[in-house]
């Protein structure tokens, strides 16, 4: 068969892994040919490709980012833009698609597959918000970057008796804040799921100082909102092609706000794409590598219309309509575990 691959959206790590584990898959198994898209859907619309073999794939699986190259261009809001993607599906002889990407590219997905052509999905996102699976690939490591930044960062709030609002990457759900959160042992963890209360965060603060704790680390999600507020912070004005805006500087917002009602010298620090980047751990190397390997095995299958998906320790696959149909939010499960770590 061939079959084209593309990487849409924010990149992550563990991309190159999914493409080395399809092509080695399928030219191994299968004797199939690959067809490899730049710059995600940009390279579908504008039939701009570059060959994949087991040549372009050696050496790739530690590496991040993606040697396919990513970008958040949206074929659905061009005019024909859907059948401009059919159109060089069909002058590329493929007989299938694999799409790896978050809801945005999937979302794209979704409506290419309804349009007649035989898409399989992959979900990545640091973010780990889609909805099927239990794991995206690309959030250990993404958990991993920020965990140890807080151990770093507790020395430092420590030997200064300050407070550090670590700001990390979420935009709508807070699996990285929760995670590396937990992970790093926070005092306080601020996710989008549940809208905070500046003066309750201040007051728990304060118990600790009074208890003789006089630093604290805050994990704050990027689209954390305070109660009462409709709006995220933002870092820059307007959106993307998928509607989407720019997040940032709520960490600055809480560190500024915390000071001013404890007297506790305060700090920010937001990671920002030092989580996309980088080395993928083993367990994304491992996860990425089996989504690229059973999205082959869907498309040998006809498998169409359908994302690989993690549930339990077994890769499945499941709807792409319904992975994409709505945000994952971290459950109240993990909640009541941040929660029952302080009083
Ligand atoms: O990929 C998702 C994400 O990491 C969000 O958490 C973040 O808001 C966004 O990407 C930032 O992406 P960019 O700066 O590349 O537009």
């Amino acid at each position: 068969m061939r079959v084209g691959i593309l990487t849409g959206g924010g990149d992550c790590p563990g991309l190159n892994a999914v493409i080395r584990g399809a092509v080695r898959k399928g030219i191994f198994h299968h004797k199939d040919e690959f067809v490899g898209f730049m710059e995600g859907w940009r390279g579908v619309l504008e039939n701009i490709t570059m060959p994949l073999d087991l040549n372009s794939v050696a050496g790739i699986l530690p590496r991040g980012g993606t040697i396919l190259k990513s970008s958040r261009t949206n074929p659905a809001k061009k005019e024909g833009g859907i059948q401009q993607c059919l159109e060089t599906l069909k002058k590329q002889r493929l007989d299938a698609l694999i799409a790896i990407g978050g809801d945005d590219t999937l979302g794209v997905a979704v409506k290419l597959n309804a349009a007649g052509a035989k898409v399989v999905g992959v979900p990545k996102t640091i973010d780990n918000d889609l909805t099927g699976t239990d794991f995206c690939f690309g959030f250990d490591t993404a958990v991993t970057t920020a965990t140890d930044a807080i151990d770093k960062l507790h020395s430092t709030a420590e030997a200064h008796n300050r407070v550090i609002v670590v700001e990390v990457m979420g935009r709508n759900s807070g699996w990285i804040a929760i995670y590396s959160g937990i992970a790093g042992g926070a005092d306080v963890i601020l996710i989008p799921e549940r809208p905070f209360d500046v003066d309750k965060v201040a007051k728990s603060l304060k118990r600790r100082h009074d208890l003789g704790r006089y630093f604290s680390i805050v994990v704050v999600a990027e689209g954390a909102k305070p109660v009462g507020g409709t709006d995220q912070t933002t870092a820059a004005d307007g959106k993307d092609a998928f509607g989407h805006v720019r997040l940032g500087g709520v960490g600055n917002m809480l560190a500024s706000e915390i000071e001013k009602r404890t007297g506790f010298e305060s700090r920010a620090v937001v990671l920002g794409h030092i989580q996309r980047g980088g080395s993928p751990s083993p367990f994304d190397r491992m996860l990425a590598t089996r989504y690229g390997v059973g999205a082959i095995d869907a498309v040998h299958n006809s498998d169409f219309g359908k994302m690989v998906a993690l549930r339990g320790t077994d890769i499945v696959t499941v709807p792409l309509e319904q992975a994409t149909s709505r945000t994952r939010m971290v459950g109240q499960d993990l909640i009541d575990v941040a929660e029952s770590l302080h009083d």
